[in-house]
């Protein structure tokens, strides 16, 4: 039978009585998250012996193929997207709080309405022409990225019975190699599907995952144009940002 989001609960108090304290990194077996069931690896992962050779065949960039306008996606068509546009920046830091300098910083999400412009995404919400919802950019001297985009709408998925995802950014971080690349979502604050988000709650610490909710900031938004969040992403040590697994 259908799972009701009172049993996602009760499954994720469950797993959180059993959490080992401090612990950051969700299990890759996660049963309130549905799918990991069936994705998390069964076996002990695989040390890379030869990374070079994962680089040949594996995505190439460079500081000429990022330009500036990639990092605004409100500007990738001809038309403004629908929406409340807002800015989103922070820095990539170290564990000791250095900056990440040249970082590429990835984004995708979902439009106003909560839709991805993919195949995959069938649910009667409307697609804007006016967005596709992905950006990229490189982090500065202090680290720090900046994009300027459209909140994103919360959307429905099918893990159980009226499960909806809390609006959020993806990230991906490149690293210096493609055997680096890390992936994480950014939410934004205050949102009530918070506690009932399986994947979000994966993560049992509650200071890990407040890490993962972004800040609403007044003085970054813009008169008459735009709302700022800030939300930095700290890659390792006590302070780090989780980080998803087995990508
Ligand atoms: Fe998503």
């Amino acid at each position: 039978m259908e799972s009701t989001q009172t049993d996602i609960d009760a499954e994720i108090a469950a797993a959180d009585a059993v959490a080992l304290p401090g612990r950051i990194h969700p299990d890759r077996d996660y049963p309130p998250y549905r799918s990991t069931v069936l994705r998390h690896p069964k076996q002990s992962l695989v040390v890379v012996r030869d990374p070079e050779a994962v680089e040949l065949s594996g995505p190439v960039f460079g500081v000429t193929d990022v330009l500036g306008h990639d990092a605004d996606l409100t500007r990738q068509h001809r038309g403004e997207p629908l929406g409340e546009r807002i800015t989103v920046t922070g820095r990539v830091l170290d564990r000791d709080g250095h900056p990440i300098r040249g970082q590429l910083v990835e984004v995708w999400q979902a439009n106003a309405a909560g839709r991805y412009a993919h195949g995959g995404d069938r649910h009667p919400a409307p697609l804007d022409p006016n967005f596709t919802g992905a950006g990229r950019c490189l982090t500065d001297d202090e680290g720090r990225y900046t994009f300027t985009t459209m909140r994103p709408g919360a959307y429905p998925w099918r893990n159980h019975r009226n499960a909806w995802r809390p609006a959020h950014i993806h990230f991906s971080l490149f690293g210096t190699a493609f055997t680096q690349r890390l992936v994480t979502q950014m939410y934004f604050p205050g949102d009530p599907l918070h506690a009932r988000d399986p994947i979000l709650r994966a993560v049992a610490d509650e200071k890990a995952r407040r890490r993962l909710i972004a800040d609403y900031d007044h003085d970054l938004s813009v008169p008459e144009w735009s709302l700022g969040y800030r939300w930095d992403i700290v890659l390792d040590g006590p302070a780090a940002t989780w980080i998803e697994e087995g990508r």
